[in-house]
């Protein structure tokens, strides 16, 4: 089954908190961005992986010189399960992310193409470009867009058997019958404001959860 990915930007720690305890029987990951990380701290990473037990994923799109990419995966990856840099600032910035994974067991997940209107812009020409260095390099998984189901299934074409981390469904209005019909059981989708703006964030992760379930 594709898995489901709550992107956790709210900026209330109760909040987030609460979102993860209401959702979590239907989610599989959670993906804590700036916005929760800025609004608390750090180590709010920590207490959501202990209270939901949950594979978590920092998604601090890293695009800095080996030695500063360094330094945030040390700090990210002592209680994230894995972290999303940007693969644009070239090889060895995306390596020394991974030196630091291996380490500790933990994953590395490289952006693609962005699944804005503005990512046509500078992020879709070197897309492909993007796939095949995560390929090159090996990453644990890709982000690649919901948005734009052709884009998806070229980038998975290229990426082959790595995991894709899709975000674009719901508030982005990604379709997501299109996209389950690309992507693979061990692929994930991405949903954030649909699930935790929404009047029930557990009745709107119960009711993605059933889509996946039923392949739509
Ligand atoms: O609220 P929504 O469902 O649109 O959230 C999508 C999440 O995925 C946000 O956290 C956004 O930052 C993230 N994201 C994205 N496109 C990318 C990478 C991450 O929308 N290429």
């Amino acid at each position: 089954m594709v898995k489901l990915m709550l992107a956790l930007d709210v900026m209330d720690k109760n909040k987030a908190l609460e979102i993860v305890k209401e959702t979590s029987e239907y989610i599989d990951a959670i993906k804590i961005g700036y916005p929760l990380v800025l609004a608390t701290d750090l180590k709010i990473v920590k207490e959501i992986k202990e209270l939901s037990n949950k594979e978590i994923i920092c998604d601090f799109k890293v695009a800095d010189i080996p030695s500063t990419n360094e330094k945030i995966a040390k700090l990210t990856l002592q209680y994230a399960d894995g972290i999303i840099c940007h693969g644009f600032v070239g090889e060895d910035s995306v390596k020394a992310i991974q030196n630091i994974a291996k380490e500790n067991n933990k994953k590395v997940i490289m952006v693609t193409e962005m699944s804005h209107p503005g990512a046509v812009m500078f992020m879709q020409p070197i897309a492909n470009e993007l796939a095949k260095l995560a390929k090159k390099l090996g990453v644990d998984g890709v982000v690649a867009p919901s948005t734009r189901p052709e884009r998806l299934k070229e980038i998975k074409e290229i990426v082959g058997e790595i995991s894709i981390i899709s975000p674009g469904i719901g508030a982005q209005g990604g379709d997501l019958e299109k996209v389950l019909r690309i992507l693979s059981n061990d692929d994930y989708i991405i949903v954030g404001r649909s699930i935790y703006n929404s009047e029930s964030p557990k009745e709107s992760a119960k009711m993605y959860k059933e889509k996946l379930k039923n392949n739509f």
